[in-house]
């Protein structure tokens, strides 16, 4: 073929599956294809200083240089540990229950990160590769095709493929808005469920992601409560993907689904939760760690982890990686300094850009968790622009004239245009630092266009 790309289908070949040719995937967005326009033109200090600054990339690399730090220290934990027989084991042994030893520092990692307000028991810890699997597995043991799972807006991009393409699951969406700082309400909850059942579709459960991605911020106890309550009137299922759950980095604290479903059991009114929560967690975020592959399905319902820990089989963590952060995770003190040095990094960061955008004339909305900051360009829209075209065409300047790869509210389903996810842990200070000139000058550019056009009238 001389280097070249197969063509995407050849003439005449026999057609593929309904799951091969669905447009389910979600790829054609906005969020996708700010990525395509980063990796034609990327920014580089020295070799490319006007290209694009990804800032669309939840990625968390601030903290990177402890767990190289702990891997220097403790060579044996990276390696195929000591003994003659160690690469044999790595290389041979996969038992898709996963390894006790790290299925039990991972409960006691995920207890860790929740200040100790919630227990993991090791044997309800399914590990599969990333919490992209973990969500998708469950919405395959908790839906058929054809039914539905309502997801408060914004909601992460991933999810349109993640619970819908091969499962053909259908979302509907759950919209909140800026009023209350896009918290779920009970009301909102009720008027998705209810547009489903008028479409003749069977909603089997609520996604929520808690502390949010894209807003950056964690779901008031209050808002959970009703969730639950909600769940349990409609005899509906509940998936709390905590995946940010170690980055919340102000108050309030993280509330966890986990403490709720053993604060009921204990008053005695627990009785038909625990076997509706499933929680999703991975080790992308708080580790900084989305190549190794390694996320959790926890469910306090027996068969659905005995079925996740089956279908985990399609999607398993290397025997290795289990190995090394095993040795990382368990040892306590290292996770402990770890988890409250990364928070204190997360919240410098956070406060630097939430000041350097004011100081652009920017507002965005209050967050306290995350590697991200949910944007406010909403007065940017002009008259009539308050659209999702306006918003995108706001999103097209920043992409090709900024040169920034920002996320627009749209790709999040935010039913309000003009709200942006910017992400500001993917990149160096001296980066963030460029980036927010880049948007004070764009902004500098914005003002003194519209204080033209306004002494025109
Ligand atoms: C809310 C949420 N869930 C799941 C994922 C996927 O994470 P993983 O890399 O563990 O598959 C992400 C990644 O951005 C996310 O933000």
């Amino acid at each position: 073929m001389g280097g070249k790309l197969l063509p995407a289908a050849f003439a005449g070949s026999p057609p593929l599956s309904q799951v091969a040719t669905s447009a389910a995937h979600g790829e054609d967005s906005p969020y996708f294809a700010g990525w395509k326009a980063y990796d034609e033109n990327p920014y580089d200090a020295v070799a490319n200083p006007d290209g694009v600054i990804q800032m669309g990339l939840a990625e968390n690399q601030v903290s990177f240089d402890l767990l190289e730090g702990y891997l220097r220290e403790h060579p044996e934990a990276a390696g195929w540990g000591a003994g003659a027989t160690s690469f044999r084991d790595n290389a041979l042994f996969q038992d898709y229950h996963g390894l006790k030893s790290f299925r039990t520092a991972m409960a006691s990692f995920m207890e860790k990160v929740r200040g100790g307000k919630a227990r993991f028991d090791p044997d309800r810890i399914v590990l599969t590769a990333g919490a992209t699997a973990a969500n998708e597995l469950l919405t395959f043991i908790l839906a058929d095709p054809g039914d539905a799972l309502l997801i408060p807006t914004p909601y992460y991009p991933g999810f349109d493929r993640d619970l819908r393409w091969r499962t053909g699951v259908n979302i509907v969406p759950v919209h909140c808005d800026s009023a209350n700082g896009f918290q779920v309400t009970a009301a909102a909850l009720q008027a998705a469920y209810d547009e489903a059942a008028a479409a003749g579709v069977r909603v089997r459960g609520v996604l929520i992601t808690n502390p949010s991605n894209p807003l950056g911020t964690t779901v008031k106890r209050r808002a959970l409560e009703d969730i639950l309550d909600f769940v349990a009137r409609n005899n509906i299922h509940l998936i709390s993907d905590e995946i940010y759950s170690g980055s919340v980095f102000a108050a309030p604290d993280l509330v966890s689904v986990a403490e709720l479903v053993e604060s009921r059991a204990r008053r005695g009114d627990g009785e038909g939760i625990a076997g509706r929560v499933h929680i999703v967690y991975s080790l992308s975020k708080d580790l900084g760690l989305p190549g190794f592959r390694v996320g959790v399905v926890y469910s306090y319902n027996d068969a659905v982890v005995t079925t996740a820990r089956r279908m985990s089989s399609f999607t398993l963590v290397s025997s290795q990686t289990q190995k090394t952060l095993a040795a990382m995770l368990s040892d306590e003190a290292f996770a402990e300094s770890y988890i409250r040095t990364n928070r204190d990094r997360l919240r410098e960061r956070h406060d630097h850009v939430v000041a350097g955008l004011a100081r652009a004339g920017v507002p965005c909305l209050r967050g306290n968790a995350g590697l991200f900051v949910w944007m406010d360009m909403r007065r940017l829209l002009g008259d009539g622009e308050a659209t999702v075209a306006g918003e995108l065409r706001l999103w097209d300047k920043m992409l090709h004239e900024v040169k920034l790869n920002i996320s627009p509210g749209s790709s999040c389903h935010c039913s309000e245009p003009g709200w942006f996810r910017v992400c500001f842990a993917n990149m160096s200070l001296a980066t963030l630092d460029l980036a927010l000139a880049r948007i004070s000058r764009f902004m500098d550019r914005w003002n003194k266009a519209t204080s033209q056009q306004e002494q025109h009238y």
